[in-house]
């Protein structure tokens, strides 16, 4: 059976250029970067080029890359990093219920430590009320983290303004822009922000590292990771050289072809909503439907649950996902919906579609056919017709 992978923000493939990359890193490159003999150097040299196809992707200067372990890691060091470091001068966090476990629990840590953790309202699409934001800010705030783009529903916030209403009071923005960066331009020159995260696998690269921007003349954050004072003191412990090779690479790559992948799976997407909206009654789109990734389409089918659609694509080989992928084993209502307030008994019945560079325009098709197939069955199953679209 051909399967038709529809996940990538869970995560992508890794790309053949960007294993053949990283071979070498493990067979003869192997060395300890912090090592001044040969192979130690020549270990240095490849982390160094890494650092710079990284910083060439998001319009940084390479000693404004740490490498960490991944996204997660990289929000976590942002926020712990600043809160931990400017606690003297104030112990207020500015965040959204819409943004990822990986900050959101940063968070919930940091509120027992005892800072206050504040979240800004977003509207129906998930996204963030600037006006609310601004009213946010007290004197006390020393960090405001907000999310560049949305991996459920894809909605994209305005970060320029947000980085502006944070530089104008005096308050660091990090922002985690591990569902843009290699998707859509994520360009540090323009963007007002003052650290961002990024991960190595949602864009081709392996799994386990990523990196945290962190614009020049920030304060040092506090480390989360004591060690050998390897990332300028930022990061320690020896550097998972393979994978940053490979994170490296990916970041070239989809330097390269940013453009060409933004227009090919906004393409596919196009292409796949018309035949589900003109075949399969009763279906509703969320996210916002200008300001929003290009390869993510997030939607749900009246009378339809979302874990029994997945099955039913699963079994014809088609992987989407319901909710979000790090809690994909969970039948927990999604958080982002609910801060969406989107009602109830919808969303449970949300599944979301998101296109890769691998995909093609005839896969869609198929896509379309086997979802049809799928939600007549479960709606006869149910009792609801096809025409049926009970709330
Ligand atoms: C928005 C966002 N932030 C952070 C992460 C965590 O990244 P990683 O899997 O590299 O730890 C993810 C992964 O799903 C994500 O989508």
């Amino acid at each position: 059976m051909q399967t038709i992978y529809l996940d990538h923000n869970a995560t992508t493939p890794v790309d053949e250029a960007v294993l053949e990359a990283m071979l070498p890193s493990y067979r003869e490159s192997f060395g300890n970067p912090s090592s001044a003999h040969t192979q130690g150097r020549a270990a240095r040299v490849c982390l160094d080029l890494a650092r710079e196809q990284v910083a060439a992707l998001i319009g940084a200067y390479p000693g404004e890359i740490t490498f960490t372990s991944g996204g997660t890691e990289s929000d976590n060091l942002a926020i712990a990093g600043v809160a931990r470091a400017f606690k003297d001068k104030g112990t207020h966090i500015i965040t959204s219920r819409v943004e990822h476990p990986a900050v959101l629990n940063t968070c919930e840590e940091l509120r027992k430590e005892g800072f206050t953790i504040v979240y800004v309202p977003v509207d129906s699409y998930g996204r963030i009320d600037c006006a609310a934001l601004a009213d946010m800010i007290t004197d006390d705030t020393t960090l405001i983290s907000l999310q560049h783009g949305n991996s459920e529903v894809g909605t994209l916030q305005p970060i320029v303004e947000i980085g502006e209403l944070a530089r104008a009071r005096g308050v660091l923005f990090h922002t985690d822009a591990v569902q843009t960066v290699g998707k859509i331009a994520v360009d540090t020159r323009t963007l007002p922000v003052d650290m961002l995260s990024l991960s190595s696998h949602k864009m081709y690269g392996p799994k386990g590292v990523g990196a945290l921007y962190i614009r020049r003349g920030t304060p040092p954050l506090v480390p989360l990771i004591s060690g050998g004072g390897q990332e300028k003191k930022r990061r320690g412990g020896t550097e998972n050289v393979p994978g940053i090779v490979g994170l490296g690479k990916a970041a070239e790559i989809a330097q390269s072809r940013l453009e060409s992948d933004q227009a090919h799976v906004f393409q596919l997407r196009s292409g796949l909503r018309q035949h589900i909206e003109s075949r399969i009654p009763g279906v509703r789109f969320y996210g916002h439907p200008e300001f929003n990734l290009p390869n993510t389409l997030y939607l749900g089918f009246d009378g339809v649950e979302g874990q029994t659609l997945m099955i039913h694509l699963d079994l014809v080989g088609i992987f989407v996902s319901t909710g979000t992928a790090c809690s994909s084993g969970s039948i927990l209502p999604s958080d982002v919906l609910g801060a969406m307030a989107v009602p109830e008994n919808e969303m449970f019945q949300t599944i979301r579609i998101s296109l890769g560079r691998g995909n093609r325009l005839d896969e869609m098709e198929r896509v379309a056919d086997a979802l049809e197939k799928a939600v007549l069955e479960i709606r006869s199953k149910t009792g609801l017709s096809a025409e049926a679209t009970p709330k």
